[in-house]
């Protein structure tokens, strides 16, 4: 396949060209200025702007189901009195389709990958191999109820089953929270963790009340931040556990929506960066944001470390979290534009008022309103002029709704 005629932003350093790009193998095989080859695929994009794809850091995607169901409360009514009794109706098939209508949204955001903590995790890899995404899937670890065991052995069956299927599909640990989890099992996640050089990835002082149980030290010392660490929202964090996190190999999902709309706070990213701490973003599950766009949660980021200093969050920091840290964080390689790397490309189009003047259009990702013409994983088409090539968008749409009557039990 060849692209002729777009503009390419070939990482977040660098300003955009005019140049063709050449796809074989799912991977970036040439990048000219101007390539001529015969009997190819060609796609003539002129007035496309190509980056590399944008990652999401954080979800639980089939929690779509229940977008909007819970809005206005604090945390604890939100997740225990609301979400989690609704929880024990989701089944296989729910979430395969409520994993697919979220898939389809986070495409025609431009993104390209994603880390999901959940249940059904089973589910949530075939919609993703279907769908052409690329993710690091985990199945929530929780042992308060006593069936730590059993989802520690769902994770065994997911690794065995999925990881590095298609070189797209990836799996890892997901210990909910420290609150959730007891110390004990947190050390029986480390050690799987290092023994099979899986990611770790928990939720982590979200809540202010979270410290009151174990503090950093406590949770670091069961080994849980060892090997690769991917901690999401670290709101209450003080600088001296920056510090601390900053020794191991941390890297820190913000997740600003979520954090603002159930009235948790927002985290210290300043002082992150200034811990040289890889952060990147996530947008947190459909039912606390509501929306699965990485652009928005960047955008609203930079004007929350703005507040203060101008010159905080400048445009290539922000870039980078969104592409290169997104890729570090999922310990995936990619986040640049390069002969040799997977094709994993947002495309945008430039026809759009908010991207003149063009000049300026690296600027526009962040602090315009940029529209996704076309998202591609490993060199497909995942998202394309407002179509899903790989599944049928309209079943999704019929089976989803069928689906939330299941789980809410009213007409909708
Ligand atoms: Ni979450």
């Amino acid at each position: 396949m060849i692209i002729k005629g777009a503009y390419v932003l070939k990482s977040y350093k660098d300003e955009p060209q005019k140049l063709d790009l050449k796809i074989s193998n799912g991977k970036i095989s040439k990048i000219s200025e101007n390539l001529i080859e015969n009997d190819e695929e060609i796609y003539f994009f002129d007035n496309k702007l190509i980056t590399p794809g944008l990652v999401n850091t954080h979800t639980h995607v089939a929690m779509s189901i229940f977008r909007g169901i819970a809005e206005d409360l604090p945390f604890n009514e939100w997740l225990f009195k609301t979400i989690e009794p609704l929880e024990t109706k989701l089944n296989d098939e729910i979430v395969y389709w409520a994993t697919l209508l979220s898939l389809m949204e986070m495409a025609s955001n431009g993104i390209v990958a994603f880390c999901d903590m959940y249940m059904f995790e089973n589910s949530v890899a075939k919609a993703v191999s279907e769908f052409g995404m690329k993710a690091l899937l985990t199945r929530g670890l929780v042992d308060l109820d006593g069936n730590g065991k059993g989802r520690l052995k769902e994770t065994f069956e997911l690794i065995e089953k999925w990881n590095e299927h298609d070189n797209r599909i990836f799996v890892g640990l997901g210990p909910h929270a420290s609150y959730s989890c007891s110390i004990n099992y947190l050390k029986e996640i480390a050690n799987i963790s290092k023994i099979n050089d899986l990611v770790v990835t928990m939720h982590l002082f979200e809540n202010h009340w979270e410290k009151e149980r174990y503090n950093l030290k406590e949770i670091l010392d069961t080994g849980i931040a060892d090997n690769h660490f991917l901690a999401v929202h670290c709101v209450h964090v003080d600088s001296d556990d920056l510090k601390l996190l900053s020794k191991f190999n941390t890297f820190i999902s913000h997740n600003p929506t979520s954090n603002l709309k159930l009235g948790n706070g927002i985290a210290p990213i300043t002082d992150m960066l200034k811990n040289e701490i890889n952060i990147s973003f996530g947008t947190d599950g459909p039912a606390s944001n509501n929306s699965l766009n990485v652009l928005f949660e960047a955008r609203l980021a930079t004007l929350l470390q703005k507040k203060d200093n101008p010159q905080h969050m400048k445009i290539e920091d922000v870039l980078k979290m969104l592409t290169v840290n997104g890729y570090n964080a999922l310990k995936l390689d990619g986040g640049l534009i390069q002969e040799g790397k997977y094709a994993d490309l947002t495309i945008f189009d430039l026809d759009t008022p908010s991207f003149f003047p063009t000049k300026n259009m690296k600027k526009h990702l962040l602090h315009s309103t940029p529209k996704v013409y076309a998202t591609m994983v490993n060199g497909k088409f995942i998202y394309i002029d407002g179509k899903f090539p790989t599944i049928d968008s309209k079943e999704v749409y019929r089976q989803f709704t069928n689906s939330y009557k299941k789980v809410i039990g009213i007409e909708n």
